[in-house]
């Protein structure tokens, strides 16, 4: 992509709008536990975990209006590419470990955002909140994960899922990090 030609604001829009998109995305792979997890602590905390998804994605949604712009509606972007790759997880255990997968790339974008030298107050709040939420998100369903698999005696396979997906989330952001490296540097 070609970013030369877009403002300092417009380019700031444009990877929120890439948050945004990938926090939506992100809410609906907890749309599909949701039905699977029917214990009543799963319950509870998917509940708060896609509260806190659908809330980081206002989060962006107002940054980017408050910057006088609207979302950008992102095709192409992250778990779009992911999803062509992966498949669609076949086990409730596939589906926990490409959950982590995802949390795990979505702390690290925040993580290396962060510690960017330029990064206004505003943004820096809304990235440290967010951030504070991934932390949790990926504990809580890794470990349920574990249990899982544990009951179901395929931990062999969870690792196995893991490894593949994070090889996959690796590779599949290895196309977006230039385009994602270069709007940064505003
Ligand atoms: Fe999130
Ligand atoms: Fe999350």
């Amino acid at each position: 992509m070609d970013f030369s030609s877009m403002s300092a604001n417009e380019k700031q829009i444009l990877i929120f709008s890439f948050y945004r998109d990938a926090e939506l995305r992100g809410a609906r792979l907890l749309f599909n536990l949701i039905n699977h997890l029917k214990d009543g602590d799963s319950q509870l905390k998917m509940s708060a975990h896609l509260a806190d998804e659908t809330r980081h994605a206002w989060l962006w949604t107002k940054r980017i209006a408050d910057l006088g712009g609207s979302p950008v509606m992102v095709d192409d972007g992250y778990q779009r590419r992911l999803g062509l790759r992966t498949g669609v997880p076949k086990t409730i255990v596939d589906l926990l470990a490409l959950t982590v997968v995802v949390e795990e790339r979505a702390q690290s974008r925040y993580n290396a955002h962060a510690a960017l030298p330029n990064v206004d107050d505003e943004t820096r709040d809304i990235l440290a909140a967010v951030t504070k939420d991934e932390s949790w998100h990926l504990s809580w369903i890794e470990k349920k994960m574990r249990e899982i698999a544990k009951e179901q005696g395929c931990e062999e396979q969870a690792d196995a899922s893991l490894d593949r997906y994070r090889q996959i989330d690796r590779e599949v952001y290895a196309t977006l990090a230039a385009d994602e490296a270069e709007l940064m540097r505003s």
